[in-house]
């Protein structure tokens, strides 16, 4: 939630930050701000809406400052509205402050800094961190040269919460102070300047060496120096990392939209994916990252799958594979709910989690939760050094590129494919599935870069469907095994950005009630990809056609496509591994409905790409 971006160096800080901004919008955008120091003190402007409203504001003309800090915000503690949008200020214009997180003891913090005389303008949780630096900045005695960094630290200390902070200050005009708890925040360096960001996509096409910074470590950031400490601000050395996402990877290319043409990207980053995982369907499934012993994946009694919306809708893929293929039982949770749930797990269990951004707070909180009782946690990440990289005991990457939509796609195909391919290498160590069935699955993961191209070359009647039906208020998903998981992922993806209530269900389901809900025209998109379940899923769908409903079929079976309104035909594919494929109609038509409504694909109403509080 809420990006963050920074700039110091040799040009004006401006552009560098509005343009950081506009690109991590994705992380928030009901409204933004930007300080800078300027000859006469720390300039802020700020305005509610999205960064774009920043340049309505005259004064912004003037800034000159090389040194800055931005902010755009998805509102936690009071509503969008400029005296809450961030940078905040102390009362004495010392300090300017941006802030990505929750303080969650910030009440008792007000409470006292009142009791001290300062005063409050905004409802926010984050303007005590201004003023509890300068309380502390004015209580120390130490060398000046220490003391901002002091009282930062001293302030810290006191925060419950979490955060990723970027504070400047009028008395220090040649540095920028970072730290961060439980929130991302990145640096990126080149010669004679610095960049500070939520994430690294941002700040992309300026630099491709990283710093990235551990919870509790405090940061100086001048033009040509970066100084780390630890906890105790005891120096720290810290290496750079080269990031080998290209900076067109995170833009949009010519297509009108983030999402789409994150959905036409899938064959590359499905490619990547695979990468030298799988080199032949003769070879072994192989990561470099892990080493799983067949003793150890013997010895498990189940493995639990916790991620949040899409990534635990490719959990529930990974279920069947793994069942399948490894005849290891599996569970699959929402984390918000595993990790309130005290779950029957220990160091039998291998926990795996799978997160786009690795900074989703309920999945951070989950693993720390599966470790705690003794499981070996497995992250499934695309951002490379993400928080939850540094939890976990072992990762492995979907190297999907940078996804910026809000609504996740090639994020969902990477995670399929990799857990997938996991399957298979789990499969292989402890012989467990039939080698004509796995050698078939490899040579279909080797060519799905080839059939999702033949997907995206087969749209148009999923606009035409979508341009007919998008004025409609409830639609219905209906699938059965796979299929079913398929169907919640679209039924997702519909909701949460066309805002057209759905529902999906495992076809068969359909009759205990919800079948009430069937009237005559509504719109019924069923899914049919596994043999041996057609003529049961066929039948299910029979009995909302004679409810009147209009249907859209995907499916790779050979039907009769008079009995339908609508059939899209997918390639043939191992019923495994059809998700990756039945998915694309499904995303592409929750796009062309948002598009014919006229709403934003890539910014839905109320959500933000990454959810770093609960
Ligand atoms: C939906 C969507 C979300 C995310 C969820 C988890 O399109 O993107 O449901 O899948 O918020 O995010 P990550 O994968 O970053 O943990």
């Amino acid at each position: 939630m809420c990006g963050i971006v920074g700039y110091i160096g040799c040009k004006p800080a401006k552009p560098i930050l509005l343009d950081g901004l506009l690109k991590l919008e994705y992380r928030g955008y009901d409204s933004a701000g930007i300080s800078t120091l300027e000859k006469d003190g720390i300039s802020v402007i700020k305005n509610k809406g999205r960064v774009n409203s920043l340049n309505e504001i005259d004064e912004i003309n003037r800034l000159e400052g090389h040194i800055g800090i931005a902010h755009t915000r998805w509102a936690t503690h009071g509503k969008p509205s400029t005296k809450n949008s961030h940078p905040h200020l102390d009362n004495s214009k010392t300090f300017s402050v941006v802030h990505n997180g929750i303080i969650e003891n910030y009440n008792d913090l007000k409470k006292f800094l009142i009791s001290k005389g300062y005063t409050f303008l905004s409802e926010t949780d984050t303007e005590v961190i201004p003023n509890l630096i300068h309380y502390y900045y004015n209580k120390l005695d130490c060398k000046k040269g220490e003391k901002f960094l002091k009282a930062v630290k001293k302030a810290c200390d006191d925060l419950v919460g979490s955060y990723a902070l970027e504070i400047i200050s009028i008395d220090y005009p040649d540095r920028i102070i970072v730290t961060r708890k439980d929130s991302p925040l990145v640096i990126g360096t080149s010669t004679c300047e610095n960049y500070i960001s939520s994430d690294i996509p941002a700040i992309l096409s300026y630099t491709k060496k990283f710093y990235l910074l551990n919870n509790n470590e405090y940061v100086e950031i001048f033009e040509n120096k970066v100084n780390f400490y630890d906890k105790n601000l005891k120096n720290l050395k810290k290496e750079t990392k080269s990031i080998n996402w290209n900076a067109t990877s995170a833009d949009k290319d010519g297509f009108d939209d983030y999402m789409l043409k994150e959905i036409y990207e899938q064959p590359k980053s499905i490619s990547e994916t695979i990468g030298s995982r799988l080199k032949s369907s003769d070879s072994l499934v192989n990561f470099d990252d892990i080493n799983f012993s067949k003793k150890y994946l013997s010895s498990l009694q189940k493995i639990t799958i916790v991620a949040c919306g899409t990534a635990m809708h490719a959990g529930l893929i990974g279920k069947t594979l793994i069942e399948n293929l490894c005849n290891i039982p599996v569970e699959v949770d929402i984390a918000s709910e595993f990790r309130y749930r005290n779950p029957i797990i220990n160091d039998k269990t291998l926990a795996i989690f799978i997160t786009q951004s690795g900074e989703t707070a309920d999945t951070i909180a989950a693993l720390k939760l599966a470790k705690s009782k003794g499981s070996k946690t497995l992250a499934i990440s695309n951002v490379v050094g993400s928080s939850i990289t540094r939890e976990a005991d072992i990762t492995i990457y979907t190297h999907a590129g940078p996804e910026i939509a809000v609504a996740s796609t090639k994020a969902y195909t990477a995670q399929v494919t990799l857990i997938s391919l996991l399957s298979i290498y789990f499969a292989e160590i402890l012989d467990s599935a039939n080698y004509e069935l796995i050698k078939e699955l490899k040579e279909d993961i080797l060519n799905l870069p080839n059939k999702i191209k033949k997907v995206l070359d087969n749209t148009e009647i999923i606009k035409q469907l979508a341009n007919t039906v998008y004025k409609e208020k409830d639609m219905f998903f209906l699938g059965r095994g796979l299929d079913y998981s398929v169907s919640l992922e679209g039924s997702l993806k519909l909701k949460e950005i066309s805002y057209i209530h759905s529902e999906a269900y495992a076809a068969g389901e359909l009759k205990h009630g919800s079948i009430a809900l069937i009237e005559n025209g509504i719109t019924v998109i069923a899914i049919i990809t596994n043999p041996l379940l057609v003529e049961k899923s066929i039948s299910n769908i029979q009995e909302v056609i004679t409810r009147g409903a209009k249907t859209m079929i995907i499916t790779n079976q050979k039907l009769d496509k008079k009995n339908y309104d609508y059939i899209l035909e997918i390639p043939d594919i191992n019923p495994l591994l059809s998700p990756i494929l039945s998915v694309i109609p499904l995303q592409l038509f929750a796009y062309y409905i948002t598009k014919a409504k006229g709403l934003d694909v890539d910014k839905p109403r109320n959500l933000a790409k990454s959810v770093t509080v609960e």
